[in-house]
Formats: C-alpha cells, structure tokens, sequence
C-alpha cells in the first residue's frame, strides 16, 4: 500500500520552514587570521551566509595567498610550491568560475620513478600499454589500488551534498564519520602501507608506486595515515589542473570580491572578554605602524597553531587553550632555470631524455624527492615544452637545501636559483589525534584539517564546514549540525 501522501509532504515541508530563532541579528563584525586558500575562501563562505552587512578583517603577517605563490624567472611566473588541482575539486572549480578566472591546460609529459641508480617504472605514450606495464610488473596491485582510491573518492564526495544541504559537523572526526563511517576515521589512525596490503595491493607495489607518489606530493613515507595518502594518490591518478595567472589569484579574488578588509600584520593573540553576556574576542597584532588590537563577534583562525608556524596565544580562556600537538616536516622547494645533467638518470645523450617529471623511491642516497620540468602560469596556445637538451625550469623538491655539489649533480649547469624553505606539511607521524574545530563559543579553528589530509580543495572543504557551522550555531539551528544518517536525510530533502 502506498504510504499516505502527508507523509511524503512533511519532511518537504519542514524543510521549508524559517529557522525559529531567525530574529537574531547577524554578527558585527568578523577576524579571520590567515589570508591563504583557507583565510579567503572562509571569508567568503562567512559572507555568504551571513550577508554583506557583516564587516570582516582579514589579518595576513606575509603575501595573499599563504602556500598558493609564485616565482619569476626569466619574465614569466612559476607556481613554486602548491601546483596542481584534482580534477574533482568542485569548490575550487566554482571559485574559478566565480571570480571569472580560468583553468589552465595541461602540458602533457611524462612520468617515471627514479632509483637514484635507475628508473624502476617508466611512463610511456600509449595509455593501454602503460597500463599493461604495470600490470606485467606488478599483477593486479595497480587495479586494486584503483578500486581502493575511487571507493575513498566516492565517499569523501557525499560531502558537497551535505554542504549544499547546509549541514555542517563540530569536529573533524563528525565530519570523517558521516563520510565514510568508522572505516574513515581508521583511516586517519593507520598508515596507508597497512591499508593497501591489506586489500591486496603487493610490497613491492607499495615500495616502487606509493612511496613514490607520498614522496612527491608530502615528501614522506608510506606510513603517512591512508585518509591522506588516498587524497594523494587519487591526485596522482587522475588529470589536474591549475589556475591560469596563478593559484594564488584564487585567494586575492575571494577577498575582493567579498570587499574584506586586508590588514597586514602578524597577530599575536586573541584574548576573551564578554558583553551582555555574549563573548567578545580581542585579536591582538603589530603591524608596520606599531602594536594594535580591535574586538569581534566572531573569530576564524586559519593558520596552524603550532609553534613552529605561528606564535599565537590564547588569553583569559577557561579550559585554556594550548598549541596542539605535532610537528611540520621542513620542506624545501628549488626552482632551477638551467640544463638537465641526463647523464645522473642514464641518458648519455640529452635529446633522448624522455621525462619531464621524475618522482623517486624512498632510498637513503637520494637527496631530493621529486623533481619536475614546469610550466608558466600563462600559456599561450601555441606553447610547447622544451626539449630535455635546452634550458628549461625544473622545480625540485627536497627535504635539506641542496648544496652546490648536489645541484652540479642534477644540472649540467643553471642560470639560477631560488629557493623557499617552509614548514610545509604535518609531519604525520608525529601525532595521531586531529585538533578540534571549535575552540570556543565563536572561536573556530580551520587548520586543523590539514592533519586529516593537506590539500587546497580539502582546505576549501573545511572552510565551507566552518562558515556552515559558525552559522548555524549563531543561529541555533541544531539540526544541522552533526545530523546522524545524512545519506538518507538529503535524499528526502527538496
Ligand atoms: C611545496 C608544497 C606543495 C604543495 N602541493 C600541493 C598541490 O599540488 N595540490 C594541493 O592541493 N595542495 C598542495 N599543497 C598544500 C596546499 O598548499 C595547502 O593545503 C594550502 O595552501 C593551505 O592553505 P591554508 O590557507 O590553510 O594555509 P597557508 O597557505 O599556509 O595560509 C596561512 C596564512 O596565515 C598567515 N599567518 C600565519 N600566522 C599568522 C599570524 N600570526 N598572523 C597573521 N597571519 C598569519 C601565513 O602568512 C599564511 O599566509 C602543497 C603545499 C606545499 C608547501
Ligand atoms: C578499525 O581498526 C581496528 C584495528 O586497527 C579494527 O579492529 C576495526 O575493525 C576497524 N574498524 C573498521 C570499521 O574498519
Ligand atoms: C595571465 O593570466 C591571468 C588570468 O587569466 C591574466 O589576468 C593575466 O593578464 C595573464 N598574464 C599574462 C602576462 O598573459
Ligand atoms: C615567536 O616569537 C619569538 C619571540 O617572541 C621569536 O623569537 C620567534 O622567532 C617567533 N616564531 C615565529 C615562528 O614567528
Ligand atoms: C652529471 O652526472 C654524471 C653521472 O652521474 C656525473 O659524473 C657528473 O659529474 C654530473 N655533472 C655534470 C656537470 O656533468
């Protein structure tokens, strides 16, 4: 029998009534501190939710853009250090779309894994064959992989429905637990080696492919958890973009077009107070122009609380609140305008030198983790890379500076050089609890992502979730945070 059609109607209908304790006005003001990928584009989500009227200041002690930078050589600029977008990042693609940018194309090159006495894996032309590479060293590692990564995608993507739906989560681990259940939350617990050979996927696999990849992209081992190595494989497998102009002109066009106010300083704390009963924050910061401090309704903090990153501290707060635990692996990137020395990779002759990025085993002689041949920001329709023999720009990632020895190993000589050392990624292994998202009241938290997995689109993730949440619990609306059995609840939904 089919159920009586008030029943179909009132879920329908419920969500159509206004917010009960709607009458509350919006907050004054708002401190976001941090103006990277996550400091803009929670900016943006906060205004758009709260509307236009809320005045938000943004607090930046160095560039726009945070990790999202470029370099110039010769002319034309580089991305030197985040580079490339997964082809599913769905908010990345509306903030291009938004703010009117464009992707850039790719440049089709080739791959290979480097020993650092001879290449263990080797891209080549035809799609099938590559496969059918793989599949002859490896057997079905490389299918069992596959499955494993689009099953951890496909999951992790349920995310954009229960953000458009408006439902937000008050910790990370609500969040990983409505996506994928226990399992996602074991995820962050174990290392990805334990996860894959554990459905099958062969040590050898592990050792030449994923300690491969998980070098290139954290510059570290296969014991980082399996959350954030599925992230970084699933990048690795499929096809990437990135911003033409520039990743970082995601995060300048964000604050613009949310009229933010930019202010350059470093904050230095953030202290309590309290007004008719509602908390009151003071953000703390010196600028140029000296010591200042200016109070808020709400603030985000979008920088890792760590000492080693910011030095931030937190007054009048009962629990007090600490710098969470863990580490940051140092992580140098080079960017080298200069001849490939082919012969260090086995290519006596340069013209034969077929790859354009090469990504390395986990071996104690390699002094350097990855390298690739980059391109421009901007490219013009007509643009090909250059042929190994010519000069071209490499970026190499590494863990210590490379000192002159070894750029005369990798280089047959250069024209120059330049060097950003940065505490760039969780050390993984340095903890294993996930920092908490709401450190008070209005006192939000957006950093504590990256210890689940660093990437700018699951930053932009977490600055939705933030935004969602500062506002439904401004509003009280309850039911829309860390609602049980979303799959089901917005299928029902309009
Ligand atoms: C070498 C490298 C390669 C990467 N490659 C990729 C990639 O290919 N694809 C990808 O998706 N991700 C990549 N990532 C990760 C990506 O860069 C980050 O996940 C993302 O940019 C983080 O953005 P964020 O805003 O959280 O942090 P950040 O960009 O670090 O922003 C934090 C900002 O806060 C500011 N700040 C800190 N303390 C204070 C203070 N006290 N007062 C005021 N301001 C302060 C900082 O100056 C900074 O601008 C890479 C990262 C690195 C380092
Ligand atoms: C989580 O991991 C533990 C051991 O690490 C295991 O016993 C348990 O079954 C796992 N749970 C899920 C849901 O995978
Ligand atoms: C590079 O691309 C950006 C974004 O499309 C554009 O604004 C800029 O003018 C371009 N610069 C050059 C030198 O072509
Ligand atoms: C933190 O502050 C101390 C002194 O106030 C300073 O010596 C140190 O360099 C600062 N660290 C960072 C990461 O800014
Ligand atoms: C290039 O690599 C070869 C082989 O490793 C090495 O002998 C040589 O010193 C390197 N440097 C130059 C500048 O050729």
């Amino acid at each position: 029998m089919a159920p009586p059609l008030t029943a179909l109607l009132l879920p329908a209908l419920a969500a159509l009534l206004p917010v009960p304790a709607a009458a509350r006005a919006p907050p004054r003001s708002i401190a976001v501190v941090g103006a990277g990928l996550g400091g803009s584009s929670v900016a943006y989500f906060l205004q758009q939710h709260f509307g236009p009227q809320v005045q938000l200041d943004v607090y930046e002690q160095g560039g726009v853009g945070g990790r999202l930078a470029t370099v110039t050589v010769n002319k034309q600029q580089y991305e030197s250090r985040a580079a490339s977008i997964h082809a599913l990042s769905l908010h990345m693609q509306d903030f291009v779309k938004t703010l009117g940018l464009r992707q850039r194309r790719e440049v089709p090159g080739k791959s290979a894994v480097f020993s650092g006495e001879h290449f263990v894996l080797e891209e080549t032309d035809w799609y099938l064959l590559n496969l059918f590479r793989l599949w002859w060293h490896y057997g079905i590692s490389f299918l069992r992989l596959q499955m494993w990564v689009e099953e951890v995608m496909e999951k992790f993507m349920r995310i954009y429905k229960y953000q458009a739906h408006g439902y937000a989560f008050s910790s990370l681990e609500e969040l990983l637990r409505s996506l994928g259940g226990e399992a996602f939350i074991n995820m962050t617990q174990r290392s990805v080696a334990e996860a894959l050979l554990e459905v099958g996927v062969t040590q050898r696999f592990v050792d030449d492919v994923i300690a491969a990849v998980l070098r290139s992209s954290y510059g570290q081992s296969v014991l980082v958890p399996a959350f954030a190595g599925a992230m970084s494989l699933a990048g690795a497998q499929g096809s990437t973009w990135a911003v033409e102009g520039g990743n970082k002109l995601v995060c300048s066009g964000l604050l613009k077009l949310t009229k933010a106010n930019v202010i350059h300083g470093r904050v230095t704390g953030v202290s309590l107070h309290s007004s008719e009963g509602r908390a009151l924050y003071q953000v703390h910061y010196t600028s140029s122009e000296g010591q200042g401090s200016a109070f808020y309704d709400m603030v985000v903090v979008s920088t890792a609380l760590h000492p080693s990153r910011s030095n931030f501290s937190f007054q009048n707060f009962e629990p007090p609140i600490d710098n969470f635990p863990g580490t940051f692996q140092p992580s140098v990137t080079s960017v080298v305008h200069g001849y490939l020395n082919s012969s260090y990779f086995g290519f006596p002759d340069p013209k034969l030198f077929p790859f354009a990025s090469i990504l390395t085993t986990d071996t104690p002689a390699l002094f350097f983790n990855a390298m690739d041949n980059i391109c421009p920001v901007n490219i013009s329709a007509g643009f090909r890379r250059k042929q190994p023999q010519e000069a071209a720009v490499w970026r190499v990632l590494s863990q210590q500076p490379l000192d002159k020895q070894q750029l005369k190993t990798l280089f047959k000589s250069y024209y120059s050089v330049q060097v950003t050392e940065w505490p760039s990624h969780p050390r993984y292994d340095s903890t294993k609890s996930l920092p908490p998202i709401v450190l008070h009241e209005n006192l939000f938290y957006l950093s504590g992502v990256e210890w689940v997995a660093s990437s700018m689109e699951m930053i932009a993730v977490a600055a939705k979730n933030v935004a969602l949440l500062a506002y439904n619990r401004w509003y009280q609306d309850l039911e829309k945070i860390d609602q049980k059995d979303l799959m089901h609840k917005v299928k029902t939904e309009l």
